[in-house]
């Protein structure tokens, strides 16, 4: 187990349970059930943790705005854990989400040496292609690249002020031979996931969706709002607390009484002198009513007064070999332009959770949890879950054998590059063009 998450590493987790005790991130289960007509990932446990996710819940049943951000540092081409992602922007889409995507291309510069043009060639061709193949919605979709907008550098400066080397360097590891460049990379991102509450938008929940390997960078984000803002809001454990963090700003809780009691919590406890106002009995969405009363009262004097941002945590598919997925090892993942019959072949070649022998596996059982072409069908392959259910009972009772689990994951997954690709070829430049942002 690491002793902290690596953005840059190359672990591959196994144990969420223990992300979620040692890591503080909120188990996704308990919130699950309140989704209208949740994604297989959410049912199927992929999508295991959150932070702050009730807000964004709270936006989500009110039928209020919302917004999902994430990004994508350009490799090279877009693989099935890449799709993970997006399937979860459609989906929020879906729920009336505006998307604003980020090709992370001053990340890929400054931890990679990737160059803009290269960085830019690779996001729109391969990323933003991939991303309406897999169904977004091009008319509620933003792509834009981070050395393109001025707002994130502005930003990401700003909150460079905030944060001491010392700090940086216990979130990440860095040591005195870490490049500058690479210490700019999390605030950049910070940059990312804020500025969509920020100048040219307004205030409003956020969802970052993203592998739980991006979890330090959400923690410091979410941190770097409590930093800027004035009012504050924490739990505790009768209910939610709001604090003032400037004793000159008296007025901003005076208002702040006002409207919840406007809103029915009348369970309060004010200490104005003090800076506190604790409203007890509440919890979950009211997070949501609470952060929208004090950032539309912060907002007209402090630019800063935005929404803690949330998070979900899907689990780092295996890589085929066994490895982390990565794409700049084409043997560990599949590809959306990956040739079909290549494709299969990995599979066919895959690491998998079976005995050595056929008779051993007929006798113990394979092991679905540890298996990479298991989570392929789970990930991608099988929407129907009895389906899945059903694969999974013959693996652990010895009734499937992994040459032909193999052969059957390679066939379906034939029939769904091939829709993909089908959908990518048929995209318009014209449609390219419409979703991209040039600043
Ligand atoms: N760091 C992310 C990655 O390596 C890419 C990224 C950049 C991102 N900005 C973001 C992800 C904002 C989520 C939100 O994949
Ligand atoms: Fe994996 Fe299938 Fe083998 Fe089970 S039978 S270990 S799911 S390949």
């Amino acid at each position: 187990m690491p002793e902290r998450i690596d953005p840059w590493g190359s672990s591959v987790y196994e144990n969420y349970e223990r992300l979620i005790k040692e890591f503080g991130i909120s188990p996704m289960s308990d919130l699950v059930d309140m989704l209208p007509r949740p994604h297989r990932f959410f049912t199927r446990g992929i999508i295991f943790g959150h932070r702050g996710f009730e807000v964004v819940l709270g936006a989500i049943r009110r039928g209020e705005e919302f917004v999902v951000l994430t990004g994508f540092s350009p490799s090279g081409s877009v693989h099935f854990g890449h799709k993970m992602t997006f399937e979860q922007i459609a989906y929020y889409q879906s729920l009336g989400a505006d998307a604003i995507i980020t090709i992370a291309d001053l990340e890929a510069l400054a931890a990679r040496g990737m160059s803009l043009n290269k960085g830019y060639e690779i996001g729109v061709n391969e990323y933003v292609r991939a991303a309406i193949a897999l169904g977004l919605n091009p008319e509620k979709t933003e792509f834009y690249f981070q050395s393109k907008r001025k707002d994130i550098l502005d930003m990401a400066i700003y909150f460079a002020t905030k944060v001491k080397i010392g700090e940086m360097s216990s979130i990440y590891g860095f040591s005195e031979s870490t490049s500058v460049g690479h210490v700019m990379v999390p605030l950049i991102q910070a940059g990312d996931i804020l500025h969509v509450q920020w100048k040219r938008y307004t205030p409003r929940p956020t969802i970052v969706p993203v592998g739980v390997d991006q979890d330090p960078h959400i923690r410091l984000s979410r941190d770097l709002v409590n930093r800027s803002r004035v009012l504050n809001v924490r739990l505790f454990k009768e209910g939610i607390m709001i604090t003032l963090s400037d004793r000159n700003k008296r007025d901003l809780l005076e208002k702040t009484e006002r409207a919840l009691r406007d809103h029915g919590y009348n369970d309060l406890d004010v200490n104005i002198p003090y800076g506190v106002i604790k409203i007890y009995g509440a919890a979950g969405e009211d997070e949501y009513v609470i952060e929208r009363i004090i950032t539309s009262i912060e907002r007209p004097m402090n630019d800063y007064a935005l929404f803690k941002p949330s998070a979900t945590y899907h689990r780092l598919m295996r890589g085929l070999t066994g490895a982390k997925m990565s794409s700049s090892k084409p043997e560990t993942a599949i590809f959306l332009t990956d040739d079909i019959e290549e494709a299969k072949k990995k599979i066919l070649r895959a690491v998998t959770g079976g005995r050595v022998t056929a008779e051993e596996q007929r006798k113990y059982g394979g092991n679905p949890d540890i298996c990479p072409v298991y989570e392929l069908y789970a990930y991608h392959l099988i929407s129907d879950d009895a389906e899945l259910l059903k694969i999974r009972e013959e693996c652990l009772k010895g009734e499937r054998l992994c040459g032909y689990c193999k052969k059957e994951a390679a066939e379906r997954l034939e029939e769904l590059l091939n829709d993909i690709q089908e959908k990518m070829s048929a995209i318009d430049d014209k449609i390219i063009r419409e979703v991209v942002r040039y600043d």
